[in-house]
């Protein structure tokens, strides 16, 4: 018997990802932690499976007053934070646009503002078939519907794919939303290019000026601070876009500033239209205080300590820098040793997650299962196995494309 009511009855239940988390911790409490390879969990890791944390963080979080980091904040964020949120997201890369921000938890947050606002009940978002499986839930638990279109084409975006879903559902609903989890997508570390971009640009223009639809973009940069030099350089390209062309960045400090749990992102909405932004605001303040209220003023304050000191800024963006190349370290050694045993692995260009594609959902779980009879622990997602790079140390990852070469062998045989 349940007592749900009758929408939310039949939802939730194990979460695949977690589900071989909790194998791998069970394995790692038999044979030690050092003795396994726990490629599941996606927060950045040290050697010993600790948390990485930023110094220049914490050291600002700490110099806090405590009463005033424990106070509400206003529901769209104190002003200061979101000035400060919109140059961090864009750095020198600006649009030449009407801009808002809006505080949010994390870039879930902004995910979720930006479905309920901007798409009908039962309308769809689209996405590449490769897609953080989070997508379906926040969208499902709305009303709302996801369908994807094929990720690549060879070691390309699949940029026919995904333009045809636009024109598809262009046709279908009057606000066609596009969501893009770029530069570092999880699960396969692909970014969209900026001659890719300028494409799709153009596209999503011709579509906003049909005289029909409306064009949302949606932009998931959740790893944006990992993507390198160059890795907001597209931004700019959201410059004189048509009015009724919306986009919008859903920026958290969850992995760029390792305050995961603090729960802090800010959804900027980039538009021609004034009147568009200023709908933004009032539109998203509403959700947020009849969703979560208000977010965590602690970790806004953070973020103004930094843009208040710009020689706190700068040991801030050092050490996170750092951090970037130990993970650019890790991806190196994982595909040189997948080129050297000839293991095919999806385009990776920067990011916390390589994937290694397989034929089929089955060969997936087939090759995860044979990589745990050697205390590997991946995650298989679809047609693939998400090896989370951001969790295990080089030492790990030394070794493991052949270890996979080796299953697939097997499995041949
Ligand atoms: C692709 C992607 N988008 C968004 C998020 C949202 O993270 P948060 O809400 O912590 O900012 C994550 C977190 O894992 C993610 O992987």
């Amino acid at each position: 018997m349940s007592i749900l009511a009758s929408k939310s009855q039949g939802k939730g239940g194990p979460d695949p990802i977690f589900a071989i988390s909790d194998m791998a911790k069970v394995r790692a409490e038999e044979v030690g932690a050092q003795n396994i390879v726990n490629a599941t969990i996606g927060s950045f890791l040290d050697s010993e499976g600790r948390l990485v944390t930023l110094k220049s963080v914490e050291e600002a979080m700490r110099s806090l007053d405590f009463s005033d980091a424990c106070d509400y904040a206003p529901i769209a964020g104190l002003p200061r934070f979101i000035d400060a949120a919109i140059d961090a997201a864009f750095l020198d890369c600006r649009p030449e646009a009407y801009l808002a921000g809006m505080a949010t938890p994390g870039g879930t947050g902004g995910l979720h503002n930006a479905f309920y606002n901007y798409l009908e009940e039962g309308a769809t978002c689209i996405t590449t078939d490769r897609y953080w499986g989070n997508y379906a839930s926040l969208l499902d638990e709305i009303g709302r519907k996801l369908d994807t279109f094929n990720t690549f084409d060879g070691d390309k975006f699949d940029i026919k794919a995904c333009l045809a879903k636009v024109h598809e559902y262009a046709a279908k609903q009057k606000n066609m939303m596009l969501l893009l989890n770029t530069p570092a997508h999880n699960p396969t570390g692909f970014s969209v290019t900026d001659d890719e971009w300028q494409i799709l640009i153009k596209e999503l223009s011709a579509v906003a000026n049909n005289g029909v639809n409306n064009v949302i973009l949606v932009i998931d940069v959740a790893y944006i601070d990992f993507a390198g030099p160059h890795g907001r350089d597209f931004f700019k390209l959201f410059t004189h876009l048509p009015d009724n062309f919306l986009v919008i960045v859903t920026f958290s400090m969850s992995k760029g500033y390792t305050l995961y749990g603090y729960r802090l992102g800010c959804m900027i909405g980039i538009s021609s239209s004034q009147e568009t932004i200023e709908e933004f605001k009032k539109a998203n303040a509403y959700s947020s205080r009849a969703t979560w209220s208000n977010c965590n003023r602690a970790a806004m304050l953070t973020m103004i300590e930094f843009a208040d000191h710009p020689e706190k800024q700068a040991i801030f963006k050092a050490e996170q820098e750092d951090l970037r190349l130990s993970l650019v370290k890790r991806a190196e050694t994982f595909i040189t040793e997948a080129n050297a045993v000839d293991l095919p692995i999806c385009p990776y260009q920067a990011g916390f997650f390589i994937t290694v594609p397989t034929k089929d959902v089955q060969e997936a779980q087939e090759i995860a299962a044979i990589m745990r009879e050697d205390d590997i622990f991946v995650v298989p997602l679809g047609a693939g196995l998400r090896v989370a790079i951001c969790a295990i140390p080089e030492e790990k990852i030394t070794g493991m494309a052949a270890k996979f070469k080796e299953a697939f062998k097997r499995l041949e045989k």
